[in-house]
């Protein structure tokens, strides 16, 4: 029997184990690693698509993330909130299209008028959503970066029941070359920490391929998901953004971008093998770097996307990275497209359903 075999049959798996299977390299091989992960996709979540309608509502951001391609110094974007009424608009679209759950996703800003606006609109979001096929509205994730405990509080207070922020690396090393001194991966995981205290459904995630990150760093990244009970997992490609200091590896990442996708997929799957019943999104930025990547990922053990609903005009001001898909799409446009992908793969979309991770509710 083969390595990979073996290592698939086991129900626990180490870190060792973690480490072959993100890096193997035999087709036949991360086929079976796919097939593993699919099957205990199906047997702990099914086989449902869950959609989440992802509202960049702003790009202006007090961080200075390396990176990112919103970042405060780079002078060249257009920075945008979307008002109130727009914001309010587009979730009661998604409400009525079935979607049942929206991403709330911005720049990271801590200043009172902020925080007073955006609970505004989860209260408001809440209210206008509540209808028979959604007793209790809109299911809401909410994005807008590292805030403290009574922030969180309000927003969970105020109708967001899932939180999503990403660790980035579990490296500390890596972590520090990513961002500037007054972000530490301490108060990251402290804030998953009170997330998680305050009741709602946590997410987190890593970027993969990032430069100087090894097999082994992303092997820690799933041990730390684990160890932290964590519900729902995002994760996606590194991209190079030109307008970012990380811009001189751009080179170097046009040579590693197969392995970096293909690396990506062994990920989700080594995701969904060892934590097996949380949510895990087949995210944008795979499609960025495949025109198939999100079907992909969800061939792979993801059951959930996040069709695009921020408004076309402006999609190209919120570029995290290059090569955003749906740059002069419609929302509409997106749900059509989006179906017809996913129906192509043989997976009905949970319309009207919140789809909230199993995780959470077996870890209660
Ligand atoms: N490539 C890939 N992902 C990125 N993000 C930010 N910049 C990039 C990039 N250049 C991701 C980060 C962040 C999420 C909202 O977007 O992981 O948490």
């Amino acid at each position: 029997m083969s390595e990979i075999k073996q290592i698939l049959e086991k129900e626990n798996l180490d870190k060792e184990n973690m480490i072959r299977i993100l890096s193997a390299k035999d087709k036949d091989d991360i086929e079976l690693i796919r097939k593993k992960a699919y099957s205990i996709m199906k047997k702990n979540c099914g086989e449902k698509v869950y959609y989440r309608g992802l509202l960049e509502f702003s790009n202006i951001c007090v961080n200075d993330c390396y990176y990112c391609g919103i970042r405060k110094s780079n002078k060249e974007a257009n920075r945008f909130l979307l008002t109130k009424n727009e914001i309010i608009k587009i979730a009661v679209w998604c409400a009525e299209q079935g979607y049942a759950s929206i991403v709330l996703q911005s720049g990271e800003r801590k200043d009172k008028e902020f925080i007073d606006f955006v609970e505004n609109v989860l209260n408001i979001i809440k209210e206008k959503t509540i209808s028979k096929t959604l007793p209790y509205g809109l299911g809401i994730t909410l994005c807008v970066g590292e805030q403290d405990y009574d922030t969180y509080l309000r927003f969970f207070k105020a109708g967001a029941h899932r939180y999503l922020l990403r660790i980035e690396t579990t490296s500390p090393r890596l972590f520090k070359e990513l961002h500037p001194e007054n972000q530490t991966l301490n108060s990251r995981k402290k804030c998953l920490q009170m997330l998680k205290k305050i009741g709602y459904q946590v997410g987190t995630g890593v970027m993969i391929g990032i430069p100087g990150q090894t097999i082994g760093d992303l092997a820690d990244d799933i041990i730390f998901f684990k160890e932290q009970d964590i519900d729902m997992i995002g994760m996606g490609p590194y991209i190079v953004h030109q307008q970012t200091p990380m811009q001189k590896y751009e080179q170097e990442m046009e040579q590693r971008k197969d392995d970096v996708f293909n690396l990506s997929m062994k990920m989700i799957a080594a995701v969904r093998l060892v934590l097996k019943d949380v949510n895990i999104a087949a995210t944008t930025a795979l499609q960025a770097m495949n025109p198939i990547g999100r079907e992909k990922g969800l061939r792979f053990g993801a059951n959930v996307v996040m069709p695009l609903v921020t408004p076309s005009g402006v999609r190209k001001d919120y570029q995290l990275y290059e090569d955003k898909p749906c740059v002069d799409e419609q929302a509409s446009q997106c749900r059509e497209c989006l179906l017809n992908r996913i129906k192509g793969l043989n997976r009905e979309v949970g319309f009207n359903e919140w789809g909230d991770s199993k995780h959470f509710f077996n870890r209660k």
